[in-house]
């Protein structure tokens, strides 16, 4: 059994295949954390209980014999605000009387085969019971009536849990929830870096790396999304962890708003890390009887370095977050106007892209932005979702007939969480974006962010998109979202749910997604935000890939995409070949076949050579699929760590199959250069099919593979695929 409660010491131990984490149920309930690491066997734990020595100016609880408890000297399992410990709280209640001291012990416990949900939040699922073991921990607040369940799944195979928090007011009096962090882990030393993905719009997921230091240190977003600023994942790792060696914690938050990732390095050189919903900003009222739920952070501990850790999460998202249809059979290879033609398209146009698609063997054309309404640019006519039919010269279902003929399926565009100024649906209700009373709203894109957080609102712009999407055959839908969120409030609620309005609007979004999955369970769902603006696990429970940027030079798509791979799996990054000018098609093939597969270009401009490669490109798409799509990801040579060159492989679950790629940034002087692979059996033999050499995995992997006959110049690249033959 992966969880256990020892009643006798009080102590719950939570095992995967490769770690453990310990919690005990001290002396006046308190609910202790004492361990989280490298699997250990022994049951016998509690002397890994940090006993600081007393301080002065720690407060004690008198009501423990052991004088020497200080709450502001132990490592809690969810620790409270203001009643003892001054580090970062991961929970605070403003309680009727106006204070927000909080204080959470230990009632009781349940554990259970499988996984629950968290009601109207994306989350893991249990693929089936016997993959996840829970254990929830009921919580209570004596003094004002207040519990918090905190939950915890086991994924046992695969190295990794996830916890959540539920807030049930059972008290007589509305209280106000002030902070409630999904997740919350004590560490006993300090001895860590700390990882974040930084970034901007074009330049996502930067890896930003530096060690832990005394005091506060936060990766964070209040944008009203995950953002291209700040990305909800942080690890925490061994100060000399690298790819492959060491030890690396991976937090992630399935959400999609305002979060915050924290360490706080405290007094005692102990870190303590948190990641949940943002505070800044934050509140949320609770009547008699209500409850809340925070989102799921997942939490992964590899003890083989960073590269592992990585790997855990995409094992874990491809099985137990991606859903539906998409899951596990093969996308669509797609083609998508947008950077060849912008909004300056018709249906004659769209139908000659996909005419020419056709020949070269894609499966699918994408219309994107502009079939609308009046819009004619980015000025105008978000929220006036009717087809503009003279534009597309006839009707939608005339324009997908002709796409249809040509054996291509058809893809269209939305945004629907915004409303243009310019815009009919504006000018009819004022009152139905984003906004504070009295003060002049701020303007991106020429667009406002419509109130999701109403349900009128959301019906509204469900049943536009539900009036095309279901008498239309439309097999995929982009899902964009091209602002972020500024004067937060609403017309719908009043004055003392303002703080709400944040979670409340991607409860919105969600909700409007939830319906689309399940109203439209074929249609294939590409979320999107200027790129990758929202690439977050939120996202992924609802479609399962996400446009990875709006960058697709393919050497600035390297550090893109070696970044999001720190914690999202290959298959999840939409990846496409553009008419970008540095680099040939070859290595923009090359660099796009690490995700999810497209083109984003004007068809009918290749030339006659080009045509070449790209139906040899077609075919390598479908060739490598599978070790893409469903095999282990190491990252060999890092953009950020080489400014030379970058290498990346593939090696399928069963170790017969590998893909190797690497890409020139800037000329190397470094021949010769013996590219070192991983992740194969050493035991196994490989054939090199261009070569039909035969090396051993572990000549691939220790002595490397020569790159001497490979071209230096900029941008160029190659690929080599191994089959094991023995
Ligand atoms: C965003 C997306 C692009 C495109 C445009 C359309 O920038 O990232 O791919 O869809 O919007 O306006």
């Amino acid at each position: 059994m992966p969880i256990i409660f020892d009643s006798e010491k009080k102590i719950f131990k939570l095992d995967t295949a490769n770690s453990s984490y310990v919690i005990e149920i001290y002396d006046e309930n308190y609910l202790l954390h004492l361990y989280y690491g490298a699997k250990i066997p022994d049951y016998n734990l509690k002397n890994l209980k940090f006993k600081g020595g007393f301080a002065s100016f720690s407060p004690v609880n008198i009501n423990i014999e052991d004088g020497r408890f200080s709450p502001d000297n132990c490592t809690f399992e969810y620790p409270c605000e203001g009643t003892g410990d001054f580090r970062l709280s991961a929970f605070a209640v403003r309680n009727a009387d106006g204070n927000n001291s909080t204080d959470v012990r230990y009632v009781s416990h349940k554990i259970y085969n499988g996984k629950p949900g968290i009601d109207g939040l994306p989350s893991l699922y249990a693929s089936d019971d016997s993959d996840v073991t829970t254990l929830e921990i009921l919580t209570e607040d004596k003094v004002t009536g207040i519990q918090a369940i905190l939950y915890y799944s086991v994924f046992e195979k695969l190295g990794a849990m996830t916890r959540s928090v539920k807030v049930i007011n059972n008290s007589d009096k509305t209280v106000e929830i002030e902070r409630i962090y999904s997740t919350c882990v004590d560490f006993q030393t300090s001895n860590y870096d700390m990882i974040t993905l930084y970034g901007k719009w074009s330049k996502e997921r930067n890896v930003a790396r530096r060690p832990l230091a005394h005091g506060r240190q936060t990766a964070s977003s209040k944008r009203g999304s995950s953002s291209h600023h700040q990305n909800p994942f942080g690890a925490i790792v061994a100060n000399d962890a690298t790819e492959d060696f060491g030890e690396a914690y991976g937090f992630n938050l399935v959400y999609s708003s305002n979060f915050s990732f924290d360490v706080e390095v405290d007094q005692n050189s102990g870190s303590r890390v948190l990641l949940g919903i943002n505070p800044d900003g934050f509140g949320w009222k609770l009547e008699p009887g209500k409850t809340f739920s925070s989102p799921e952070a997942v939490m992964v501990y590899s003890d083989k370095g960073i590269g592992e850790m990585s790997r855990i999460f995409h094992r874990l998202y491809r099985k137990h977050l991606i859903r539906g249809k998409w899951k596990d059979i093969k996308r669509p290879l797609l083609i998508n106007n947008w950077e060849a033609t912008g909004m300056d398209f018709d249906g004659d146009k769209i139908v000659s892209f996909a005419k020419k698609a056709a020949e070269l063997g894609v499966d699918m054309i994408v219309m994107d932005d502009g079939w609308f309404g009046n819009r004619f640019d980015d000025r105008r006519a978000l929220g006036d979702w009717q087809v503009n039919e003279e534009k597309l010269g006839g009707p939608l279902s005339y324009l997908i007939e002709r796409i249809n003929a040509l054996g291509l399926k058809f893809g269209i565009w939305y945004e629907p969480e915004m409303i243009s100024r310019d815009s009919n649906l504006y000018r009819e209700h004022p009152d139905w974006c984003i906004h504070v009373p009295n003060r002049e709203k701020s303007i991106a894109r020429h667009q406002y962010v419509i109130d999701f957080s109403r349900r009128d609102v959301r019906d509204y712009i469900y049943n536009e998109m539900y009036k095309v999407l279901s008498v239309n055959k439309v097999d995929y839908l982009k899902w964009d979202f091209n602002r972020n969120l500024s004067e937060i409030g609403s017309a719908g609620y009043p004055a003392d749910q303002q703080k709400e309005i944040a979670h409340r609007f991607v409860l919105g979004t969600y909700e409007i997604m939830d319906r689309l999955t399940k109203d439209f369970p074929d249609m294939l769902i590409e979320n999107c935000s200027g790129g990758g603006g929202r690439f977050d696990a939120g996202m992924l429970y609802y479609s399962p890939q996400i446009w990875t940027s709006d960058n697709t030079d393919p050497i600035e798509r390297l550090s893109i995409q070696f970044g999001t791979s720190m914690c999202y799996p290959a298959n999840t990054m939409g990846a496409h070949v553009s008419a970008s000018r540095r680099a040939g098609y070859e290595t923009k093939g090359n660099v796009a076949l690490w995700g999810s597969f497209g083109y984003e270009l004007d068809p009918n401009r290749f030339t006659e050579e080009e045509q070449v490669t790209i139906k040899e490109q077609v075919k390598e798409y479908h060739k490598y699929y599978d070790v893409i799509h469903f095999g282990d990801l190491y990252r060999l040579i890092s953009p950020f760590e080489n400014h030379f060159r970058a290498a990346w492989m593939f090696v399928s679950e069963d170790k017969n199959e590998a893909l190797v790629t690497s890409v020139v940034m800037r000329k190397p002087e470094d021949r010769p250069f013996f590219l070192r692979l991983k992740g194969l059996d050493p035991e196994k033999y490989y054939v090199d099919e261009e070569t039909n050499e035969v090396y051993s995995g572990a000549l691939l992997m220790n002595a490397g593979l020569c790159l001497n006959e490979f071209s230096l110049d900029d941008g160029t690249s190659f690929k080599k695929y191994f089959k094991s033959v023995k």
